[in-house]
């Protein structure tokens, strides 16, 4: 028997990690795949849950599709859980996107100050998780998808006093077909060495069949188009200078567009503001859309639509991610894990994302020494930002909340901090039982 849970089962992704699951099933044969909802989510959860029986059945796989709004019996013996939830669903990243923008700051579901009201709202529903899981399947691994993931997986560990969690995003697999591509060699042969935290980390170093191909990708990024520097569809890409990229010796990942080009990101971001378009807004069509599509009892497979996604493939990042601690395969994956002296100046029980190994005792972080001075700042800078915003997520300290925004480089004004994050908290005031 193989228990597979999913919290946030209704989910538009869903059909993604279903597809990454059949793919997979002589490797990883899950008996028993639960989807779990909350009662808001039930119609999603029944429309997403009937496509994934429908995809199983085409597929020909004895795999049991089970669909619950009960979490605790879901849990109960699993083996593994995935967390793809958002608390208080698309409406409240509109919220996160709009409201600093109305302050004339970035708003971004995973970094600045919308960022840190994701964490204030999913870690207090996280630490049930884990306290759900400690009783009722205190073997299995969580793991994480739900943003903004690092934060996540830092409160869990740290206050949840959970150490089998792993965090999980799309970014370093995207970044590494890049590599592919522009190396013009096979996927299977590329290894990064990656340094930095989730949605904020820098490629130092690229190996195929395990020589450096370094020197020649600085190169290439010297006139690489829009196009070929990131397959991200959630972010308007701008091309790095030249002269960045020499500077660093490394690839900032396209998430650190927010930080290196701020004014124009918020340009941008002003201008879909006023359209009535910003990201949750557009994903929110795109999701109206694929529901449309999943209610058609004649769809057995993920539609192409879901390709509009930022999260799209995220399951080959998910269904690896499983399938090596289920085979203790020990390839190299990018994920969030405990520190353990893989950057050598952050602590060692810090969560960071790094290239680490996949056992079935987890993830081992692959040492990569000290931080390049050059890239330290601003992954120290972003570290102290989770560290006090999981702290705050869990106490209910506003100062500290509030301080964590002026620390942040998104944020240019104290005066700004103290306002946005009233106006955020009085709009989400339903989903922050810490204040
Ligand atoms: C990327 C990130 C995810 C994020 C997604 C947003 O994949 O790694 O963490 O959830 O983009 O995509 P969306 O289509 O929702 O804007
Ligand atoms: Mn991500
Ligand atoms: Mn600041």
């Amino acid at each position: 028997k193989l228990k597979v849970v999913t919290i946030g089962g209704g989910s538009s992704y869903t059909p993604e990690l279903i597809e990454g699951f059949i793919k997979r099933y002589e490797e990883l044969p899950i008996t028993e795949l639960w989807l779990v909802d909350i009662e808001e989510g039930r119609e999603k959860l029944e429309i997403v849950g009937s496509l994934a029986k429908r995809m199983v059945k085409a597929a020909g796989i004895p795999m049991k599709i089970m669909l619950t709004l009960n979490r605790r019996e879901a849990l109960k013996d699993a083996h593994f859980v995935t967390t793809q939830l958002r608390v208080g669903q698309l409406q409240s990243r509109i919220l996160d996107e709009r409201i600093p923008l109305e302050h004339g700051i970035i708003g971004q579901e995973t970094n600045g100050a919308g960022g840190m009201f994701k964490a204030l709202r999913t870690i207090p529903v996280i630490m049930e998780i884990v306290k759900d899981m400690k009783e009722l399947c205190p073997d299995a691994w969580l793991i994480n998808f739900t943003n903004p993931a690092g934060m996540v997986t830092e409160a869990a560990m740290r206050y949840g006093d959970f150490q089998k969690v792993i965090g999980l995003c799309n970014v370093p697999v995207g970044m590494k077909k890049t590599m592919a591509k522009q190396l013009q060699a096979d996927e299977k042969d590329i290894d990064m060495e990656i340094v930095g935290l989730n949605h904020h980390f820098f490629m130092t170093n690229v190996f195929h069949n395990g020589a450096s191909r370094m020197e020649e990708i600085l190169k290439k990024y010297e006139s690489l188009t829009e196009e070929e520097q990131t397959s991200m569809k959630n972010i308007m890409v701008i091309p790095w200078s030249k002269e960045l990229i020499r500077g660093l010796k490394a690839i900032p990942c396209p998430y650190l567009s927010y930080y290196f080009f701020t004014k124009e990101q918020l340009e941008h971001q002003l201008e879909l503001f006023e359209e009535n378009n910003v990201r949750a807004e557009f994903v929110k069509n795109v999701e109206d859309e694929l529901f449309e599509l999943y209610r058609n009892e004649e769809l057995h497979e993920k539609p192409k639509q879901l390709e509009q996604r930022g999260g799209a493939f995220y399951s080959d990042a998910a269904c690896n991610l499983i399938s090596s601690i289920y085979n203790d395969r020990g390839d190299i994956q990018y994920v969030n894990t405990r520190n353990a002296g893989a950057l050598a100046n952050l602590p060692d029980d810090t969560v960071v994302e790094v290239a680490s190994r996949i056992t079935k005792n987890g993830p081992v972080p692959i040492s990569v020494g000290e931080i390049p001075y050059v890239i330290n700042g601003t992954v120290q800078n972003i570290k102290t930002f989770e560290r006090m915003v999981c702290e705050a997520a869990i106490t209910g300290n506003k100062d500290l909340a509030i301080a964590a925004l002026t620390v942040n480089p998104l944020v240019p004004s104290d005066r700004i901090a103290v306002e946005v994050f009233h106006d955020l908290l009085k709009a989400h005031k339903e989903y922050l039982p810490q204040f």
